[in-house]
């Protein structure tokens, strides 16, 4: 197994920024168009990037790196499409990234022509590493090069007249650079720049490999923060790519060690594991109660439509936006979810804001709905099943048949080895507990009021059982008695009613009743049976014959 070389992490006497927390947004670039387009296999054509920008304005964003134009003629055109169509809107600065090369710099405001705001990012790497191996050049070679580089194009920016342009510099892999060069190189690029009063260079200081564990990427901003000549005349910026698996982390921990922009992409597209994900980064400030001028308010469609775009899958388990992520399979899980919906606005009031057990944040604020949230499969408990009929069908299932049908569901569940859908769920309810057709078949059932005493009831039940017409004439406190006093004159060993429940399918005016009821035989074993019907009476007559046929010997 290989050895690896560690970056020295630095010594920080007096770390403060543990202590800080999160209250107010970055500003953001995105830079899908850019970092994240170079990393697809399929790049982007001219269309898809438009569409592209199109939704990163639609999100909210005021600044995006839409590409490297002198490197690439689509990129090119793509610029010269977004001026020259006028489709930038007022409010978004767009940004065009170039190496500090003097051609490429040139080529870059070719591309710029007409523009009315830019951002000239200029990069330069300035680790060993990059200095010594990839480009041949001393620490001394490579400072002069960013310094002609700036003045360069102060110099070209300032013959694009009527373009408002602003400098970003990025010292490449800054987290493997030596502090002491880094801080020397990016203050000499902000006095090369002198920018006006009001005005910023943006610092970009990048974690171009993520080589460091994230507390460390905030050890090094809050150094270099603290340790700038020229704080006050630039914009600290983080832009952290994912080798480890920490960008969203590493980036949470600089905010606080006191970094004012974050680059990144949305899915965190971007070279090998990505740049940090900005709808990630962005959704855990929104849940820690921050504004972030960024809306994900249909993030499936948003999704969808990226994967689309990008030909890029998405992990179900990626965070806020992956298929499965609001989703609950288990028993226990879904259990305790559909028991904290049910009370939310109780939790509400106690906890002070959403807090449902196993979501930490509301899915319908991403457009999610609940309906959704808890899937069935042969690990699915009767919560879940409880909520699958309540959520997609209205019904709410009394305990006892609770219990019987998600015994069902788990075997009809392990038979299919996959998950089941609602639709087969409530099939398999249907199918289990409504039974017209069996040993008893219920041809019609007349109950009236007894004419001596209108609070008895007669009932008249017409009845085949065992292939066999029968006519049954019954007196009850009510239709239903009155029915199950007429069918214990059959030959069917005898039976007792031991629960019975109305229920409704539907939540609308024009509900179907559903009633419910338990019988036990005259051995004591149990038997469950529904009916449906506009008519309660109806319904539960069908019950009773459903149960009477899914007794053992019946069918
Ligand atoms: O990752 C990186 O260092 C970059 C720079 C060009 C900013 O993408
Ligand atoms: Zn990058």
């Amino acid at each position: 197994m290989s050895t690896y070389s560690q970056p020295q992490s630095i010594a920080v006497p007096r770390r403060q920024w543990p202590d800080h927390h999160l209250r107010q947004a970055p500003a953001w670039c995105a830079v899908d168009l850019r970092d994240g387009n170079q990393a697809l296999p399929n790049p982007m054509t001219p269309a898809q990037k438009r569409r592209y920008f199109a939704l990163l304005t639609e999100i909210g964003f005021k600044e995006i790196e839409i590409g490297f134009p002198s490197a690439s003629a689509d990129d090119f055109q793509f610029t010269r499409d977004l001026i020259e169509q006028n489709l930038i809107p007022d409010d978004v600065t767009i940004s065009v990234l170039t190496q500090a090369r003097k051609h490429l710099i040139t080529r870059t405001f070719e591309s710029l022509k007409g523009v009315k705001r830019a951002i000239l990012h200029v990069y330069t790497a300035t680790s060993d590493l990059h200095m010594k191996y990839v480009f041949g050049k001393t620490a001394a070679e490579t400072r002069q090069m960013a310094l002609d580089a700036v003045r360069l194009i102060k110099s070209e920016a300032a013959k694009l007249t009527g373009s408002q342009i602003r400098l970003e510099f990025s010292p490449e892999e800054f987290t493997d650079t030596d502090m002491d060069y880094a801080l020397d190189i990016c203050d000499a690029v902000v006095e090369a720049w002198d920018p006006p009063a009001g005005e910023r260079v943006i610092l970009n200081l990048p974690a171009t490999v993520e080589r460091r564990p994230p507390n460390e990427y905030a050890d090094l901003i809050e150094t270099f923060i603290g340790r700038q000549r020229q704080r006050a005349r630039s914009t600290i910026s983080l832009h952290a790519h994912n080798d480890m698996g920490c960008a969203v982390a590493a980036t949470m921990m600089a905010l606080m060690a006191g970094a004012d922009r974050v680059e990144g992409t949305l899915l965190g597209h971007g070279e090998r594991s990505g740049n940090v994900d900005l709808l990630t980064l962005a959704l855990n400030l929104q849940y820690m109660g921050i504004e972030t001028g960024l809306r994900f308010t249909h993030i499936e469609a948003l999704r969808d439509e990226l994967i689309g775009l990008t030909s890029m899958p998405v992990s179900p388990r990626h965070p806020y936006a992956g298929e499965l992520v609001f989703t609950a399979f288990s028993g226990s899980h879904q259990d305790a979810i559909h028991k904290g919906l049910t009370r939310r606005q109780e939790s509400a009031s106690q906890f002070g804001g959403w807090k449902i057990p196993y979501l930490h944040i509301d899915p319908a604020d991403l457009g999610r709905s609940y309906e959704r949230f808890i899937r069935i499969n042969s690990q699915s408990g009767k919560g879940g099943i409880a909520h699958v009929l309540e959520a997609d069908y209205g019904v709410k299932l009394p305990r006892s048949l609770l219990l019987d049908f998600s015994v069902r569901v788990q075997e009809f569940a392990d038979a299919a080895a996959r998950e089941v859908t609602s639709a087969e769920v409530w099939k398999l309810f249907r199918e289990t507990y409504f039974r017209p057709e069996g040993r008893l078949r219920l041809v019609n059932y007349w109950p009236r009021p007894n004419a001596a005493d209108p609070k008895r009831i007669e009932g008249e039940a017409h009845v085949e059982c065992g292939g066999k017409p029968y006519v049954l004439h019954a007196t009850g406190d009510g239709p239903i008695s009155a029915f199950v006093h007429a069918v214990l004159q059959l030959p069917l060993g005898g039976f007792s009613l031991e629960e019975y429940e109305e229920g409704a399918i539907g939540r609308s005016a024009e509900a179907e009743a559903m009633t419910f009821v338990r019988l036990v035989d005259a051995k004591g074993t149990p038997a469950y049976g529904i009916g449906f019907g506009t008519n309660i009476d109806q319904a539960a007559v069908q019950a009773i014959v459903s149960a009477l046929n899914g007794l053992p010997g019946a069918a």
